[in-house]
This record gives C-alpha cells, sequence and structure tokens, in this order.
C-alpha cells in the first residue's frame, strides 16, 4: 500500500502503563527519559482508550511497562480491557505480583500472562535484572499462573551472557508449564544501544544458537512452541518492524503519547498526538507521526524500487535513524542498503564491561 491508499485497521495495542519497574535490565527497550508516575492516565482514561482501541479493529491489548503490575488499578485496567471485548495480555517482570494479585486478575478477566526470564542460571538471571531474588519470584509466579489456568508464554532476551545457554532456558520454560517460549535477541534501543558493546553476541554464539533452536523444536514438537528469528544485526534482510509503520499497531505511552513503535521518539521532527486530546481514531487516521513511513510512499533507494518493499516496508525506521542519521533511509541491517558494512563493523564491537542498568 501507498501512503495514499486505503487506511489498514491495527491488530494491537501496546499499553504503556507505567514506565516505573522494580528491575533495571540493561536492554530494557523504554526511552532514557521516563515518564513520571504523576504523568500517568489514568484508569478512566486508559478504559476509554480500549474502547476505542476496540471501535478502531485493535483485537489484542498487551498491558505492558515497565512494570504494569506497579498500578495498583491494574484490575480494573483489566477489566476494562475485557468489557472492550480485547484480548489481554499481561507482560510482566512478575516481580511485584503476588498469588492473590494474579487470582484478582484472572477474576477480571485476563487472558494471557508472558514472564520475561533472564537466565536458567539463577545467579546470572539476578545479576542481569540487577534485583536479588528476581528469579525465584518469576518462578513461583509462572507456577501461579499455570494453576490458574492461564496460558503462560516465557520470554527469554538473548545477549552475550546467555546466549550458551538457549537449552536450558528452553528446559526451564517447559518445566514451568509454559505453553509458548520467545526468545527474543536483545534489540538495540533505548538502554540496549547504550550498553550495546556489552550484549553483542558473536557471530559464532549466533550461528549456535541457530542450530539449537532447530535441535530443540525438533525435540520438543506438541509440547512447547518456540519463537526465535535471527538477531538484527546478523541477518540478511530486516524485520518488517512492527509489523510495517502505522500499519498494524499502537503504542500508547504511559503518559498518552501515541507512538507507531516503542522507539520512534528517538526520531527528531515526528509530532507524536496525545489521547488526552485526541480519540485514538484521529490519532490513527490523522496524526503526522503515524503519515510519516506509512505505506511505501516515503521510501527512497533501494527501498523504493526493491521487491520486498511490500514485505518488510525497508525494515525498521527507528534503526535506520539510530544508525544512519536518515530516518528514510533503509534499514542498514539489509544487505542491499548502502551502509550495510557498518553493521557489520558494529557487531565486532564487543567490550567486556559492567551494565549500565536502567535506572528510573
Ligand atoms: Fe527491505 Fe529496503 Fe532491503 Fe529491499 S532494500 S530488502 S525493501 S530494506
Ligand atoms: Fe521503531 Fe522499528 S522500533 S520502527
Amino acid at each position: 500500500m501507498g501512503a495514499s491508499g486505503s487506511l489498514p485497521a491495527p491488530l494491537g495495542l501496546l499499553a504503556e502503563l507505567t514506565h516505573r519497574c522494580p528491575l533495571g535490565c540493561p536492554y530494557c527497550s523504554n526511552p532514557l527519559a521516563l515518564d513520571k508516575r504523576d504523568n500517568e492516565l489514568d484508569t478512566a482514561t486508559w478504559a476509554r482508550v480500549f474502547r476505542e482501541a476496540a471501535s478502531l479493529g485493535v483485537l489484542q491489548v498487551h498491558l505492558s511497562g515497565g512494570e504494569p503490575a506497579a498500578r495498583r488499578d491494574l484490575p480494573e485496567l483489566v477489566r476494562a480491557a475485557c468489557e472492550a471485548g480485547l484480548y489481554s495480555n499481561l507482560i510482566t517482570s512478575a516481580v511485584g505480583l503476588t498469588p492473590q494479585t494474579l487470582g484478582g486478575l484472572a477474576d477480571a478477566g485476563l487472558d494471557h500472562v508472558q514472564i520475561s526470564i533472564q537466565d536458567s542460571d539463577e545467579a546470572s538471571a539476578d545479576h542481569i535484572a540487577g534485583y536479588k531474588g528476581a528469579s525465584t519470584r518469576k518462578r513461583a509466579i509462572s507456577g501461579e499462573v499455570v494453576k490458574l489456568g492461564l496460558p503462560l508464554t516465557i520470554n527469554m532476551v538473548v545477549h552475550r551472557a546467555n546466549i550458551g545457554r538457549i537449552e536450558s532456558m528452553v528446559e526451564l520454560a517447559l518445566s514451568l508449564g509454559a505453553s509458548r517460549v520467545e526468545i527474543a535477541h536483545v534489540q538495540y534501543y533505548g538502554w540496549a544501544l547504550k550498553n550495546r558493546a556489552t550484549l553483542m553476541p558473536t557471530r559464532e554464539q549466533v550461528d549456535e544458537a541457530v542450530r539449537q533452536v532447530e535441535m530443540l523444536r525438533a525435540k520438543h514438537q506438541g509440547r512447547i512452541v518456540i519463537d526465535a528469528v535471527v538477531p538484527d544485526y546478523y541477518a540478511r534482510f530486516p524485520k518488517p518492524c512492527v509489523g510495517g509503520w502505522g500499519r498494524r499497531s499502537l503504542n500508547v505511552t504511559p503518559a498518552g503519547r501515541v507512538l507507531p513503535c516503542h522507539a520512534a521518539e528517538v526520531i527528531p521532527g515526528l509530532e507524536f498526538w496525545n489521547v488526552r486530546e485526541h480519540s485514538l481514531a484521529d490519532i490513527w487516521g490523522a496524526s503526522p507521526a503515524f503519515a510519516a513511513f506509512r505505506g511505501t510512499d516515503w521510501m527512497q533507494e533501494p527501498c523504493k524500487s526493491c521487491a520486498r518493499r511490500d514485505q518488510d516496508f525497508g525494515g525498521c525506521r527507528c534503526q535506520a535513524f539510530i544508525l544512519t542519521g536518515d530516518a528514510r533511509a533503509a534499514d542498514p541491517v539489509c544487505h542491499l542498503s548502502p551502509q550495510h558494512a557498518l553493521v557489520a563493523q558494529l557487531a565486532e564491537e564487543r567490550e567486556d564491561t559492567v551494565y549500565s542498568y536502567r535506572s528510573s
């Protein structure tokens, strides 16, 4: 679709309920400048946003953060999503959740829980999270999710310190009763960009991880679904980031700004509208930030005439900007990009320094 084509309907809403979080993961995708608690949207505004999202065609809401359980009104928010007819997925660190609060969320209509696990080695997991005891609490709450009969996805963020333990992390997810595991290589935005040289795996590690995933898929077929993609900097083609800018999803920040993707604020000059002043339908249809890279009319070469342009939409706009300084450039992860050599060079830059932990 070109920018002049008909407007697509979004399918997903990422609701960043708060930027507050007890953990300090050095790969956090939240921005370096976090929204403050006293500027967070209230319950009634979120409930309105959920109703407007459902009217727009959104099917799923991902309740995320920061740590969404830091919001005392989380059960009311889950109920509001449920009453709006949305499928609700809680993306949580599990730290800050108790069996009681989880039971309350299930009663409010929560449909699915996604818990992040930092490593299968507990000491390493707590070190990565910057929170002693986090791993034990995550395991306990995972058990409670399964007891309540809610589907559980375990999300593992993989990087140089834990990429060698993919097999034991998948075994851990199985033992916790997860039906799905998402192996997500660190993406270099926000805090992860700051820690890139410390997090970056080697080519050998990535090749071995790909072999491990294939082996584990065959071994556990029918028992657990394993989702994994090759990490950006080692891929030949880029990912269709967020399913294409302004095409599939919206992201609402704790303070109500609506972004086409979680990192969009890194691109200078984009004008983001806020749900406090505009309806979601208005924002989806008319906000300058959504219009900026929707479709393919904004593209320049090599994307403009590329056969894959309707498949990957030129890759990630934020990554294109971060690495080349031009948000309209091809994502340099693509081997057809004139700046692709830069990615190969950055993938070689590794440092064994301590993490810069995310701070709130
Ligand atoms: Fe995708 Fe652009 Fe690369 Fe073609 S040139 S594969 S559209 S990023
Ligand atoms: Fe913004 Fe990919 S993270 S387009």
